[in-house]
């Protein structure tokens, strides 16, 4: 029998990322729980265990510099490699405010955990992800970030006005892009997933998917076979427009 992939979700105490973690435990994988908050991390570990999946909680604040070389330096020592990283932790700060109303501030903070945070956490781990043997990154992405879809005054996202939160995703498929050209000749594949509307803390409980069904795309891309696609943005149905 192969060895247990190893792989850390952000962001994975609760949401999307809990089942993202929860369907990547289901395939075998240890799945490192990925929290800010100790508790809340243990907490989700716990819970996962209940179901039989070796969950591992990990406190990291993907913004904190000291809290990610923490988190990347414990991985190392305790498991010597990353197979599967999954850059789920992202945050929504807009409440309804029209994009001219939005403060440049707002900007910075969305852009800090959903676009800087998510190269610094990359570039951490990419020494750990280099040592597996195929490496898999997955970015959570939206389809809020598609410019082929918001700008489509039909399309089913035009009517969402966010513009930090919409900006730092289409930002953070230009930042997958970048990780996979300069990948593109060893084993690790990048790709980013857009998991559809789905009802989260986030949006309130809005959206009409559930959690689990958001964690489809990103599972798949962060299981895909050595011939499977890099530098791409799919949801569960296929391949998205950037
Ligand atoms: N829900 C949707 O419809 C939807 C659609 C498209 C894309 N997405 C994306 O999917 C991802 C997950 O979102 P969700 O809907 O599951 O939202 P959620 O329920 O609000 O979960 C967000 C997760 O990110 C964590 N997080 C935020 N800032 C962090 C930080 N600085 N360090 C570490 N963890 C941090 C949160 O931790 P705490 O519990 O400590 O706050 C929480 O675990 C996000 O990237 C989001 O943009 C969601």
């Amino acid at each position: 029998m192969s060895e247990p992939k190893i792989a850390l979700v952000t962001g994975a105490n609760k949401g999307i990322g809990y089942e993202i973690a929860r369907g990547l435990g289901a395939t075998g994988a240890t799945v490192l729980i990925g929290a800010r908050d100790a508790a809340r991390g243990t907490a989700a570990a716990e819970k996962l265990a209940a179901e039989g999946i070796t969950a591992v909680p990990v406190e990291l604040d993907v913004t904190d510099p000291v809290s990610v070389s923490a988190a990347a330096a414990r991985i190392g020592r305790e498991f010597g490699r990353l197979d599967i990283l999954v850059n789920n932790a992202g945050i929504l700060l807009e409440r309804g405010q029209a994009p001219s109303a939005v403060p440049v501030e707002m900007l910075e903070r969305t852009f800090a955990t959903n676009v800087f945070a998510v190269v610094a956490v990359t570039n951490a781990l990419l020494p750990l992800i280099r040592r597996a043997p195929a490496g898999r990154i997955v970015n959570m992405s939206s389809g809020l970030g598609s410019l082929g879809i918001t700008s489509d005054p039909q399309g089913p996202y035009a009517q969402f006005p966010l513009l930090a939160y919409n900006a730092s995703k289409s930002a953070l498929n230009a930042v997958t892009v970048s990780f996979a050209n300069e990948l593109r000749a060893t084993p690790i594949r990048v790709n980013a997933a857009d998991p559809g509307y789905c009802a989260t803390d986030m949006n309130g409980h809005a959206g009409p998917r559930s959690p689990e069904q958001g964690a489809i795309a990103a599972i798949r891309l962060a299981t895909l076979p050595p011939d499977g696609p890099t530098a791409g943005f799919f949801s569960e149905d296929g391949a998205e427009p950037w």
